[in-house]
């Protein structure tokens, strides 16, 4: 049985998503499994080294996961020619130094989004990750979700018919820090420190749309502060600079019209913490993180709108689900796998650091026409 050793450097991986998503559920995961099945006998066994600031957390996170290998010196990994793969997810302003150095010392390059704060920071980066000819990749997890690979389903079933309209309804209240601890890091409301939900949400609604719709063409964005003030992670209040919710509209290719709310200042009363229903001439959908309804134009309803009497319709209820018919994987441990194929037996890969660029640059422009209270066309983008 051949077994090919990939080193991978982990950067960021004490943080939030590194250890769960990326060490835990990915890398610890796919090393249990006994590697990437190539199907041939042959497995990708990922090697990390997890690298950080805090030695104790580095050393505690190893152990955890029966990882041999960590260090607090980036360079001196990079240096390292057993390294093959430079994996980011540090918070998004640290992100597009990091990335550039691993690039000059001629790493493949695989990172969390946004992949860097601006347009411009993001598409030099797949600029200079192309003149130096590595292989790349940018974490797009939504597209593996359960929920989203069901209407993915569904849409190249035809069942859709003409695709009209798409509602994404996206948020969940994050709690202020004061009488409850907040379940996302402070820095996610300052903006100075990379904050605000339209940098950080947009990169995932670009390419959820444009890989399940149609292309991007313009961008609506209202942007608000709704809560003013929160308090950190040792217990001091700080003011919020960063947008915490986005009432945006997007006009993608072939006129499809959608309407994407964000919002950490949200209650919850609808399936689950993103939905996004398609209305087609022929059928609609909602899907959710696992989940996806249907209804067809057959076992559509006929309301008529009348208050006087109490509802006869349960609308919940008029819809079927879509079986699994499958079993899902994590989603950014299949990506992850596709990476890994990608990095060894040239696999496509299509989700690149152009593709990230994309991301960054419908978030510059949701906030551009927040400022400018204007629509704004999405120029095509090129490295
Ligand atoms: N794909 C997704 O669904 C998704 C979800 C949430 C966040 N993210 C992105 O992932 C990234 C990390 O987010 P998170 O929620 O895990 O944040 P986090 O604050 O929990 O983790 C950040 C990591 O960066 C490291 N870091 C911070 N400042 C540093 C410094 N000065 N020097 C060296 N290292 C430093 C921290 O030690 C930690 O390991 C962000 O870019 C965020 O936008 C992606």
């Amino acid at each position: 049985m051949a077994e090919h050793k990939i080193g991978i450097i982990m950067n960021g991986v004490t943080g939030r998503m590194g250890s769960n998503q990326h060490l835990a559920r990915s890398i610890a995961a796919i090393r249990e499994q006994g590697g990437v099945d190539l199907g041939n006998g042959e497995f990708i066994m990922p090697d990390p080294i997890l690298v950080g600031r805090n030695e104790e957390k580095l050393k505690k996170l190893a152990e955890d996961h029966r990882i041999e290998r960590w260090s607090t010196d980036l360079e001196s990994c990079l240096a390292d020619s057993y390294n093959q793969i430079y994996f980011d997810s540090q918070t998004t302003v640290r992100r597009a130094e990091s990335i550039q150095q691993a690039i000059q010392a001629g790493k493949h390059i695989y990172c969390e989004k946004p992949t860097a704060t601006t347009m411009e920071e993001s598409l030099e980066l797949a600029n200079q990750a192309k003149d130096a000819g590595i292989k790349n990749g940018v974490v797009q997890d939504k597209l593996f979700l359960p929920g989203l690979l069901k209407l993915k389903r569904v849409i190249d079933s035809g069942f859709l018919g003409e695709i009209l309209s798409v509602r994404m309804e996206f948020g969940y209240w994050v709690f202020e820090g004061d009488w409850q601890e907040g379940q996302r890091p402070s820095w996610n409301y300052r903006k100075e420190d990379g904050g605000g939900i339209i940098v950080d949400m947009f990169p995932h609604w670009r390419y959820v749309l444009d890989n399940l719709f149609g292309e991007v063409q313009s961008v609506s964005c209202l942007g608000v502060t709704h809560i003013e003030e929160r308090v950190d992670e040792n217990g001091r209040a700080y003011k919020c600079t960063a947008d915490d919710a986005a009432y945006a509209t997007f006009e993608l290719d072939g006129g499809i019209i959608v309407q994407a709310n964000s919002s950490w200042a949200v209650r919850v009363n609808r399936d689950d913490l993103l939905t996004i229903q398609v209305d087609g001439k022929e059928g609609s959908a909602v899907a959710g993180l696992r989940d996806c309804k249907v209804q067809h134009r057959v076992n559509t309803p006929k309301p008529v709108w009348n208050p006087d009497i109490e509802n006869p319709f349960n609308f919940e209820e008029q819809w079927d689900e879509v079986p699994a018919n499958q079993l899902f994987d994590n989603a950014f441990k299949i990506q992850w796998e596709m990476f890994l194929k990608h990095i060894h037996q040239d696999d496509e890969f299509p989700w690149d650091l152009l593709e990230g660029a994309k991301g960054t640059q419908l978030s510059d422009l949701g906030l551009k026409s927040w400022e400018e209270r204007c629509a704004v066309e999405v120029p095509k983008l090129h490295t």
